[in-house]
């Protein structure tokens, strides 16, 4: 019985926090409005300058791409990028910017990541545990995993501390650090993350 009037409380939870919206629309309306205000910068993330040398030449995904910023490091170092965002806004900005990059207006929550296909999947300042399995299949072996994000425990939107080295146990890890955020001082900490899938 505790059983189902936690399930009823958690429909209704979500149909009332949905309204006649969707979820996926509410989100994407979020981001396309803050797109429209500020489409934001277009310096590729530090990590990714950084370890991208550990990457060889072939597919990238760039998921939760925002205005494209890594998607365009990686397609000028040559990598042909797969950059997946909810957001029309965004997508539309960065679609036709160069030909190495095929833009994906999708629901991450709901697309599905192809299986050994990519030699790199960057994950910057964005969280979905559903992918975790799926990055691990993603990747061809040897392939290497950029994970850039924020650690909160009040947050369930964001990571536990340690949450990626448990996560991607079986990977080689190249770096993580867990320190005080950074860029926002809406989370507690910053996490960075590299990591080789083993061959
Ligand atoms: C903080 S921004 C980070 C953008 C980019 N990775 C970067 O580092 O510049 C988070 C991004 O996640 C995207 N996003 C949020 N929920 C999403 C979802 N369910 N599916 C796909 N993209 C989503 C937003 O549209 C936004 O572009």
């Amino acid at each position: 019985m505790p059983f189902l009037i936690f399930f009823y409380r958690l429909y209704f939870k979500i149909e009332q926090s949905a309204g006649d919206e969707t979820l996926t629309e509410q989100d994407q309306k979020k981001w396309d409005s803050k797109y429209l205000r500020n489409i934001g910068n277009s310096d590729p993330s530090n990590l990714l300058e950084k370890y991208i040398f550990l990457a060889s030449h072939g597919n990238a995904l760039d998921l939760a791409c925002g205005n494209g910023r890594n998607s365009r490091f990686l397609a000028q170092k040559g990598f042909q990028v797969d950059a997946v965002d909810i957001s029309n806004i965004a997508i539309t900005h960065l679609a036709g910017q160069d030909p190495r990059i095929n833009v994906i207006c999708q629901d991450i929550d709901t697309w599905q990541i192809p299986q050994d296909h990519y030699q790199i999947i960057i994950n910057i300042r964005f969280m979905d545990r559903r992918l975790f399995p799926m990055i691990e299949k993603g990747l061809k072996p040897g392939g290497i995993l950029i994970f850039e994000s924020f650690i909160d425990e009040r947050k369930e939107y964001c990571l536990e501390p340690n949450e990626l080295l448990n996560a991607f146990k079986y990977f080689h890890v190249v770096y993580y650090e867990e320190r005080k955020a950074a860029h926002s001082d809406k989370f507690d900490q910053s996490v960075y993350f590299v990591a080789i899938k083993k061959v």
